[in-house]
């Protein structure tokens, strides 16, 4: 398990059940993905929400993989001005408005997708976040995809900003 593939269990129902259909329809482009939706099986859309209903109802996985925990201070605020106003303070998303949780999901995942984002947003995104996300430091980009991963865990956010060296 590398964490190159999303946690899917407790992710909100809607979302899920949307995805399925764009990735059936090709709209959202995922080789392995397209191959399950093309599936006899799941062929049907009525498929599409048992399955989305039985994976939101399933437990979080309390443990992701997480990134080297470097600067998440500057992840907290960065996401904080700009990701909270959709997804929640505690990364939770949102069950009516089709927006996915990401707290505590896999890191490496995450970082493609915050690479992603300001195409992923587009649709959505008022102009200044876009912006503001294709300006991002590599590094801002790590803190912030780590922080998320590491968000809706138990354990308080310790400091790990290494002392400065004089
Ligand atoms: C304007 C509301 C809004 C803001 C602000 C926002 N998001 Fe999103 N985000 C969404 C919605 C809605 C989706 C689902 C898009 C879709 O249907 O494909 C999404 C999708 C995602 C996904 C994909 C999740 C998955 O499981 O594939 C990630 C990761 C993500 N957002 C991270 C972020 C980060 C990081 C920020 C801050 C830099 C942010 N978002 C800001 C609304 C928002």
């Amino acid at each position: 398990m590398d964490g190159s593939i999303p946690n899917l269990a407790g992710q909100q129902k809607r979302y899920l059940e949307t995805q399925l259909g764009l990735f059936a329809s090709g709209a959202r482009v995922d080789t392995a993905m397209q191959i399950v939706t093309a599936h006899p099986k799941t062929a049907d859309h009525a498929d599409f929400s048992a399955v989305a209903a039985y994976l939101s109802a399933l437990q979080w996985n309390p443990s992701p993989v997480t990134g080297l925990g470097e600067h998440l201070r500057v992840g907290q605020e960065i996401y904080t001005h700009i990701c909270a106003a959709c997804h929640d303070a505690d990364g939770r998303g949102q069950a009516t408005n089709r927006v996915p949780r990401i707290a505590g999901q896999h890191y490496p995942y995450l970082r493609r997708q915050v690479e992603e984002a300001a195409r992923l947003h587009r649709d959505l995104a008022p102009p200044e976040m876009s912006s503001a996300l294709r300006g991002m430091r590599e590094s801002e980009k790590d803190a912030l995809a780590d922080y998320v991963a590491r968000l809706g865990n138990s354990e308080p956010l310790s400091d790990p900003e290494r002392p400065h060296r004089p």
